[in-house]
């Protein structure tokens, strides 16, 4: 995909901090009226329209977006592209939900044409929602990662995914053994890691699909290589966490069991983490893992409360994104994962800021995977992967936006009341990859 120029006209709305361990509103970087330019898919300026004018090269055109914000598109911390055809499959929990719907609609990506043309669809779906970034589950079958980065390359998104492996307690037809997980995971590193936009992350699905040799091939890919991602699922339900105290009953806690593998690192991405405790949570802060707090999933499937606050004590703060976890999730924007967000603190006494929300959605994701050099924020710099917010996308919210008085209210209204139809345009390395209304293909 080719890079491209522009430069856009709007309120801007960025972070300079961690809206966590400071005031929000200091955190935030707010320009009502700012102008982004971008040359060659990068950003060039960025600030206040009366003075970065100055810098527009000539003859380029200010696309007017004044009446919508600017952002950093949305980072997507955990989420399952060939689960995107059975979002909300009803009645299970956790462990019977993969065994019913789960497992079944994984096992036809080992077919590449219908596995690139829900790649396709997902890649469609995620720009629609504003999010330019994810890490990115396929499937057991390594065709189905070739189907995933060989789309996510033509649009020039930067993607992180890998091969799931799962070697026990799953269907034959999705299991790989610990050696031949190693193997084609080893190939599909050699083939797309590092390639483009496109990063690779040894995915082992969790601990009760993988025996411990299987874990121990995966930290030896890791091992010697800090550009590779990891990503797994982590403490999420409460029989799953009793399944793996069973499997593993050596391990101090579940988290134990992934760093004894080795897996515990930067630039590892743990899904969940509902139930951690306190020395968990200074292993992921002094090791840098992450944590993807996966709001509409863990209402849908009745797993539990992420304790958001503790996990971002100041004391031993843990990197933490947001994850829309599709297809137990229930929405791909990132809109509804700050909306239930923000519930699941209120039903904990806890008040998620607006600004703290959208920071989690944007600069937090990008630092989870540390890859807030490249994406996350707007300045000079960095990637031109950007989302364009309408607060007045339906009659209710125009009516609602009225009473707004404060950015932070502006973005509360959004994150509460948004969805798809919010997101007015989406860049991705400059180039517009979605626009609100104009000829949207169907798969
Ligand atoms: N745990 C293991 N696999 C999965 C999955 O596909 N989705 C969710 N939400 N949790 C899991
Ligand atoms: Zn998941």
């Amino acid at each position: 995909a080719s890079t491209a120029s522009a430069a856009l006209r709007g309120h801007v709305v960025t972070f300079r901090g961690n809206p966590f361990l400071m005031p929000p509103n200091d955190a935030l970087v707010d320009e009502p009226d700012g102008l982004v330019i971008i040359t060659d898919g990068r950003i060039t300026h960025a600030g206040a329209y009366g003075e970065t004018i100055a810098h527009l090269p000539a003859g380029m055109p200010v696309t007017d977006y004044r009446g919508c914000l600017i952002s950093a598109g949305f980072v997507d911390t955990h989420v399952h592209y060939p689960q995107l055809p059975m979002i909300a499959a009803y009645g299970e929990q956790l462990l019977e939900w993969l065994e019913r719907y789960t497992f079944p609609t994984e096992r036809r990506f080992a077919d590449e044409t219908y596995a690139t043309t829900i790649a396709r669809q997902f890649l469609d779906e995620l720009v629609r929602n504003g999010t330019t970034t994810a890490a990115v589950y396929c499937t057991v079958h390594p065709q189905s990662v070739d189907a995933f980065f060989g789309e996510s390359t033509r649009l020039g998104t930067l993607m992180v995914a890998g091969k799931v492996l799962m070697d026990r307690n799953a269907p034959d037809y999705l299991r790989d053994t610990a050696q031949r997980g190693y193997d084609e995971s080893r190939r599909l590193i050699e083939r797309w890691h590092g390639r483009n936009r496109q990063h690779y992350a040894v995915t082992p699905r969790f601990a009760p699909t993988s025996t411990p040799e299987q874990l121990e091939l995966a930290g030896a890919l890791l091992k010697g290589d800090d550009s590779l991602f990891m990503q797994t699922h982590l403490a999420e339900n409460r029989a799953e966490v009793a399944w793996v105290a069973e499997l593993f009953p050596d391990s101090r806690s579940y988290l134990d069991v992934y760093d004894r593998a080795g897996l515990v690192r930067p630039r590892s991405v743990m899904g969940h983490g509902i139930y951690v405790d306190e020395h968990d949570l200074c292993r992921c802060h002094e090791s840098g893992c992450a944590l993807a707090h996966c709001p509409t999933s863990n209402l849908f499937l009745g797993s539990g409360a992420f304790r958001l606050f503790d996990v971002m004590d100041a004391k031993r703060p843990v990197r933490t994104g947001l994850g829309t976890d599709v297809g137990a999730g229930t929405s791909l924007s990132h809109l509804q994962s700050m909306n239930e967000a923000y519930k699941i603190a209120q039903m904990t006494g806890k008040r998620l800021h607006p600004v703290q929300a959208f920071w989690l959605a944007t600069r937090g994701g990008a630092e989870a995977l540390h890859l807030d050099d490249r994406i996350g924020a707007i300045a000079p710099g960095m990637d031109a992967d950007l989302c364009i917010l309408d607060p007045r996308a339906t009659p209710l919210q125009a009516l609602r936006a009225r009473m707004c008085d404060s950015t932070a209210d502006i973005l509360f209204t959004l994150m509460m009341l948004g969805d798809d139809r919010s997101i007015r345009a989406t860049y991705v390395a400059g180039r517009t990859v979605h626009e609100r209304g104009v000829a949207e293909t169907a798969t």
